[in-house]
């Protein structure tokens, strides 16, 4: 036999003994099991391809049964989803081009300011990070005229969100909040195992009456998120103020402003760190306006007595240096976040004539996307599908507990103008 042959042929019979022994262990388990397990091992190490080579961890012990070994609400979490990566999207559905609307993620690319910060920065990421965060602290503490002592940063707002509920909430304690607002702290809430109670929406609305009616001497966090994702509303100054003169003040408010910055201004917004409230913790992050959401760098204001303990908690090196640099070059670039708004209000105006043109009924958006209600879960299945295969991902809101609703992020002049197109298309 020729060497080429004698070794396509060894190969071709160590496969056929792998697979063998792998049925076997499947049929068998137990000591056997881990016999042949070995075994295969050493002949996947001596004759297999890189993925027989992987070592199989759960061959090698009986883990027990996940009744004991995984408390309850672990067992009953459901992951965040999300969205396909774009790059697998264009495989699986072999497209060249491809538009991701569906993550309201800042579709100008990174801020010029924050890539040359973040270059620079480089040259330390041997280096730990400067685990107090101090300058970028100091910065934001500047800009909000505060001390360092009022603020808490963390990777991602999300961050800084668990850390609050890490903090804070335990035991017996109970959460509230609103039915369709941001999945991210329905999981939080869900991997810590306390009682979660939520109010439902009133006509796409934070119901803070609702809310506040909702709080027993069990309450220990409410959770509100203005504007909300995914709906984009907001509620009023007059709402925000009758709601925290009902509500205790030994009860914590989380006021989630991921959105701030598409929002501030407006007259009918009640920006939270106007008001103050020693029982409010502010959170807003750097993924939306500033366009650093794979970054992952977002902060929380409030009373330095509430934040002290919010940074006890915190992993001691987030966020990271490139982060720390990046958040401080961000807070300079007002060019940057200048241009967002004004894409996001020609964006928005764009896709909501679009809609009128096509008769579909959207809610009244404050952020850098709209809620489209379409009628059922299987029209917005059927809908999103037909969009991903011409290119388009929208974001379909089943998992928000909105399953007749989709979402969509406001692009760039061209991103829309395709959406508008495939959409036409699609109808
Ligand atoms: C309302 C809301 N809060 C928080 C986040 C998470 O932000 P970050 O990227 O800062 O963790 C998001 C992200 O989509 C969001 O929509």
């Amino acid at each position: 036999m020729a060497c080429a042959d004698k070794k396509k042929y060894v190969t071709l019979h160590v496969k056929a003994c792998i697979k063998l022994s792998n049925d076997f262990i499947k049929v068998r388990g137990g000591k056997i099991g881990l016999i042949m397990a070995t075994f295969i091992e050493q002949l996947a190490q001596m004759h297999g391809t890189p993925l027989e080579r992987r070592k199989k961890l759960s061959n090698t012990i009986e883990l027990p049964k996940p009744k004991r070994l995984v408390p309850q609400h672990i067992q009953d979490l459901k992951a965040y989803q999300p969205g396909r990566p774009a790059s697998k999207l264009k495989r699986d559905l072999g497209i060249d081009q491809f538009i991701n609307l569906a993550s309201n993620e800042n579709p100008l690319g990174p801020p010029e300011t924050v890539i040359e910060a973040v270059r620079l920065a480089s040259s330390e990421i041997h280096r730990y990070p400067e685990s107090g965060g101090a300058i970028l602290k100091e910065a934001l503490a500047n800009k909000y005229d505060l001390w360092e002592e009022n603020v808490a940063i963390g990777s991602g707002s999300e961050s800084i969100m668990a850390n609050i509920i890490r903090a804070f909430v335990h035991g017996s304690d109970e959460i509230v909040t609103s039915e369709g607002t941001f999945i991210g702290f329905y999981v939080l809430v869900g991997s810590h195992g306390v009682k979660l109670k939520t109010v439902p929406l009133k006509d796409y609305h934070f119901d803070l009456d609702g809310l506040a009616d909702a709080v027993t001497n069990k309450t220990k966090l409410i959770y509100l998120c203005n504007p909300n994702n995914p709906t984009g509303t907001i509620y009023s100054r007059e709402e925000f103020e009758a709601f925290m003169r009902k509500v205790p003040e030994h009860v914590l408010v989380i006021v989630d402003e991921a959105y701030f910055e598409f929002t501030m201004g407006m007259p009918q917004f009640p920006d939270s760190m106007i008001y103050r409230h020693d029982n409010v913790l502010t959170l807003r992050t750097f993924s939306k306006a500033f366009g650093m959401a794979g970054i992952r760098l977002g902060y929380g204001l409030g009373h330095d007595y509430l934040i002290n303990f919010v940074n006890r908690v915190k992993l001691p090196f987030e966020p990271n240096n490139l982060a720390q640099a990046a958040g401080v070059a961000a807070l300079t670039d007002t060019e940057y976040l200048r241009k967002t708004l004004e894409n996001n209000d020609k964006g928005m105006r764009l896709i909501a004539s679009a809609f009128d043109e096509l008769g579909l009924r959207y809610v009244d958006s404050y952020a850098n996307f709209m809620m489209v209600p379409f009628g059922s879960a299987e029209k917005v299945k059927d809908l999103h599908e037909k969009l991903l295969r011409q290119g388009v991902a929208i974001r379909p809101l089943h998992a928000f507990g909105l399953p007749d609703c989709f979402r969509v992020t406001i692009g760039l002049p061209e991103e829309n103008e395709t959406f508008i197109q495939a959409l036409k298309k699609c109808l």
